[in-house]
């Protein structure tokens, strides 16, 4: 493959060395996939195939992968859904419906600057992985050589530090992630026009609503963004990749606040913007271990001609399977047919019962937000938050690490404590997500108490 409609858009000059290199060759997805198409007998993949009948009695007369017959108890799908490899990329039906689900939450976003956004033919089929985290590792090694920089806030997920730096050996520029309370967005384009003089491309990672603070932008600082995101742009002829990580996308509790990804306004905000979006099953569908997560680009309107992007499209698939069968070969087969099975209910009812547990987490958001007030004091202060699973105490004086040790020993309280010197934090992520609305009271009197105890 020449990758010619891929080297026409900055995609492909954005590329790292592995990216420009990689591609997924003729192997044995292709033979076999032909095979089952064109052959009589079957001598492609290796997995043991045989007749059902031969495994289990009262079994079909049908050729499928065997697999252990116990598994049946625990499984109530046909082993052809759980126990053969999916495709490299991903099942094609829970690709379709994972674009679906894209287009769908665009067209359904609330707050958004442009209202609701169509992005129906202007994305990349997504591409299926295992979870946002092995995302994040894979289009980050797509797009940066080592010892290249990656913006990203202080205030960040902390498995970024390992994946981006200590596994893909990146450096991590990081901006403060508010400024008087308000998402920091000199900050960002300050970093950006840094990087710019010493780098041939600027990569930023963005993550609403965020991990560990919560915060979700308002309609007004999304359009901030955007405008100075533009204004970079226009001056200058650097591709800009964004990853949108939306592991939270959907879980914004405040009515003038975003929960809607950022990624459907990016698409066609610039030519030289690559927006990728990163989302997953994990929180998105409350399925933590079926480590599903989907890559997809935002293909600008400039970029090609319609006969070219079909080209594209092809290019793009080769490149990403290349990078997925390089390192995890493909993804588990079980969870993506069991979310076929849920999502074919229709987004509305999927939607209907994942409320019961949205209007759960929202509850105790405001609970959070109300006992952290009616127990505030002196030398802690509460991030600005709107969304997500957390929320974020900042501590003055006080070592996080011993405030965590304290609240944990003394208070039976469980946080995770976030030091760095370097980035200017200190203070404890508090998991609303996981306490029981009436102990959250409860929880801020106790951290209330450690901070009476070590002041
Ligand atoms: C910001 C952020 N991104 C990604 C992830 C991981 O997502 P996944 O389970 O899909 O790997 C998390 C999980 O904690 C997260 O907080």
């Amino acid at each position: 493959m020449e990758f010619e409609a891929l080297k026409k858009t900055p995609v492909f000059q954005a590329l790292s060395s592995i990216g420009k290199r990689i591609y997924q060759p003729n192997g044995i997805f292709y033979w076999s996939n032909r095979a089952k198409k064109e052959a009589k007998i079957n001598a492609t993949i290796g997995t043991a195939v045989g007749f059902e009948t031969d495994i289990i009695d009262g079994g079909r007369e049908k050729l499928l992968t065997y697999y252990l017959p116990e598994l049946k108890q625990y499984i109530n799908l046909p082993p052809e859904k759980f126990a053969s490899y999916a495709p490299i990329a991903g099942i094609p039906k829970f690709r379709d419906l994972w674009e679906k689900w894209i287009i769908y939450k665009g067209k359904n976003a609330i707050n958004l600057p442009s209202g609701t956004i169509n992005v129906s033919g202007k994305i990349t089929k997504p591409a299926i992985c295992n979870g946002i985290t092995n995302s994040i590792f894979l289009v980050s090694r797509f797009f940066l050589n080592p010892g290249e920089k990656i913006i990203c806030p202080n205030k960040r997920w902390g498995n970024y530090n390992s994946v981006l730096h200590l596994q893909n050996e990146l450096e991590i520029e990081t901006f403060q992630f508010f400024k008087d309370d308000k998402l920091n967005i000199e900050g960002i384009s300050e970093l950006m026009l840094q990087i710019s003089k010493v780098q041939d491309k600027i990569v930023l990672i963005l993550n609403f609503p965020n991990n560990p603070t919560g915060y979700c932008p308002t309609k007004n600082e999304i359009q901030d963004i955007l405008n100075s995101l533009k204004n970079f742009c226009d001056s200058s002829n650097k591709p800009v990749i964004i990853f949108c990580d939306d592991a939270y996308e959907g879980y914004s509790y405040s009515d003038h606040r975003v929960g809607t990804s950022i990624f459907y306004e990016l698409i066609d905000l610039h030519p030289n913007l690559i927006p990728i979006k990163l989302d997953g099953a994990s929180k998105e569908f409350l399925m933590y271990g079926g480590r599903t997560g989907a890559i997809t680009l935002g293909i600008n309107s400039s970029w090609l001609s319609s006969s070219e992007k079909e080209i594209f499209l092809q290019e793009w698939e080769n490149k990403i399977q290349g990078m997925i069968r390089s390192t995890i070969s493909n993804s588990n087969h079980f969870y993506q047919e069991v979310l076929i099975e849920i999502m074919n209910l229709g987004f509305e009812k999927m939607q209907e019962s994942r409320n019961k547990i949205y209007e759960i987490l929202k509850k105790r958001y405001f609970a959070s937000i109300n006992a952290f007030e009616k127990y505030k004091t002196e030398g802690i202060t509460m991030d600005p938050a709107g969304g997500g699973f957390f929320v974020f105490l900042n501590i003055d004086k006080i070592q996080a690490d011993k405030f965590a040790d304290h609240l944990l020993l003394k208070y039976k309280v469980g946080t995770f404590p976030i030091v760095s010197e370097k980035e200017e934090i200190n203070g404890i992520r508090v998991a609303f997500c996981s306490i029981p609305l009436e102990k959250i009271e409860e929880t801020f009197r106790r951290i209330r108490l450690t901070l009476s105890d070590l002041s």
